[in-house]
């Protein structure tokens, strides 16, 4: 086996005798040990599905990247594998960097940015990104194919493809910044090997719309057509990005050969702490589903000190609404973790907090607006971090809490137009996500509860909350 895989996995193996497992994920996938951010070459094929991920398993911060790599039957166990891929060749010398996985007539094709640092290691003005090929006859094992696409003069990132077929040939949508402003770059292919360009789908016109597109995926969604993406550089502004980056998306029409017909402006995918880099893929019957990095970029990381550090979301599913709205939801397949449902009775709280549940990872709830005057109503999950309403503001807040102050605060989306709330909620060992009425919004952010507790309590504060009948499960572990 090449050696640089072989040393990378027994440097996982040797971190995974040390690691710590506070934080460590239940229901979520995270590396082994050592660090991971994006997914990549999320995809179905003969049966299995295949999540890769941005990966440095030398240690807990990121570093030269690898691709790790697990693999599901049924989207809710996962086993992990040995390392896909490993930097070191001329074109890819510094990192394997992100990207996406097609089924080519049955054989796993990754295809992914080879990154140089061209003067000093991290020194961004100065790189060299290329999209290379590698492919693999088990599943397990890949070969090397080299570079199969350059960037033109004048292109100064040039990263992270997404590839799909359609009409008889294959696309590819990469990431790119040209002139110091972001753009998502469209070519085509008949074989995966020999790539033209198509056209520029859309990009920044000013600095305020991102100086770099990262993670760019493009997908029909009902009768549209999405262009997903992480722009690099958006101002925040009152409630609107206020993330180092954000993630999100526009939507249009296309068709193959044609321009992008954008008919709405960017919009942000989950309003947490820590959601970034999604990328969609297939589901065996067809639905578009989608996994982001459940973190930030320059957030701290307490789990570090375990370790490890990065996760994904769960594995989420897309649709369109009658309005045009991509909503989010938890795929159906969660529910094989779910054990035997515990029902809590509807209650009104006036001025009070009541213990629900000390051990429950995933909560469905609905909270009555209407029957609710208190200044804020909600949950608490330990002292860790509380979901509650903000009467006063109209607004679904996600508040955390931690000793570390860059740990500390509130995201929050606006209250539904109708008068009932409805959440669901999963609490893993160091994460919240919250689906407010069946995914038309999403909250997603790390928590760290420093004494490990992560029961859940209903509150009320300052007058009275209407809470209806609620449902919890506990679940079980995703890995085999
Ligand atoms: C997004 C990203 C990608 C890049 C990868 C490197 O988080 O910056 O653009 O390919 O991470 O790890």
């Amino acid at each position: 086996m090449n050696n640089a895989l072989a040393q990378a996995d027994h440097a996982v193996e040797t971190l995974r005798a040390q690691r710590q497992d506070d934080y460590y994920p239940q229901f979520h996938l995270a590396p082994a040990a050592g660090w991971i951010n994006d997914p990549n070459g999320l995809v179905y094929i003969n049966g299995v599905y295949h999540a890769f991920y941005q990966h440095h398993p030398y240690d807990e911060n990121w570093g030269p990247m690898h691709w790790g790599h697990a693999i599901s039957r049924d989207l809710a166990h996962w086993q992990h594998q040995p390392i896909a891929l490993a930097p070191g060749d001329d074109y890819d010398k510094d990192g394997c960097f992100s990207g996406c996985a097609v089924d080519d007539n049955g054989v796993l094709t990754l295809i992914y940015t080879g990154h140089v640092w061209l003067d000093k290691v991290g020194d961004d003005d100065q790189v060299r990104e290329v999209q290379c090929l590698a492919t693999s006859e088990d599943g397990v094992h890949f070969v090397k194919h080299g570079p199969v696409l350059a960037p033109p003069e004048g292109i100064q990132h040039f990263r992270d493809p997404k590839v799909w077929s359609q009409n008889d040939g294959w696309w590819m949508v990469v990431g790119a910044k040209q002139n110091g402003l972001g753009q998502a770059r469209l070519y085509r292919s008949k074989d995966l090997r020999d790539w033209q360009f198509d056209r520029v789908l859309d990009g920044a016109q000013t600095l305020h719309q991102g100086y770099m597109w990262e993670c760019p995926d493009f997908f029909p969604l009902g009768e549209k057509q999405v262009l997903l993406f992480s722009p690099q550089g958006l101002a925040a502004q009152g409630y609107r990005h206020p993330n180092r980056f954000q993630s999100g998306y526009l939507l249009g029409h296309w068709q193959p050969g044609a321009d992008f017909d954008v008919t709405r402006p960017f919009c942000e995918l989950d309003a947490g702490h820590d959601f970034y880099a999604p990328q969609t893929f297939t589901a065996a019957d067809g639905r578009r589903l989608l996994f982001a990095w459940m973190d930030m970029w320059e957030s701290p990381m307490p789990s570090k000190a375990h370790g490890w550090a990065g996760a994904l979301t769960l594995p989420r599913e897309l649709t369109l609404n009658a309005e045009g709205n991509v909503l989010m939801n938890p795929a159906r397949e969660l529910a094989a973790l779910r054990g035997l449902p515990q029902t809590f009775a509807a209650a009104q709280l006036h001025n009070q907090r009541q213990a629900l549940a000390e051990n429950v990872q995933e909560l469905t709830l609905s909270l009555d607006l209407a029957a609710s005057d208190a200044e804020r109503y909600g949950i608490a999950i330990g002292n860790a971090a509380r979901l509650y309403v903000d009467n006063q503001a109209h607004r679904l807040v996600l508040e955390r809490f931690s000793e570390e102050p860059g740990l500390c605060g509130c995201r929050s989306v606006p209250l539904p137009a109708g008068d009932t709330l409805s959440l669901r909620v999963f609490i893993d060992r160091s994460s919240l996500e919250v689906f407010v009425n069946q995914g038309e919004a999403c909250l997603t952010s790390r928590i760290y509860p420093t004494d490990g507790r992560r029961g859940v309590s209903l509150f009320a504060e300052s007058g009275r909350a209407q809470f209806g009948a609620l449902q919890g499960w506990e679940l079980e572990s995703i890995w085999a």
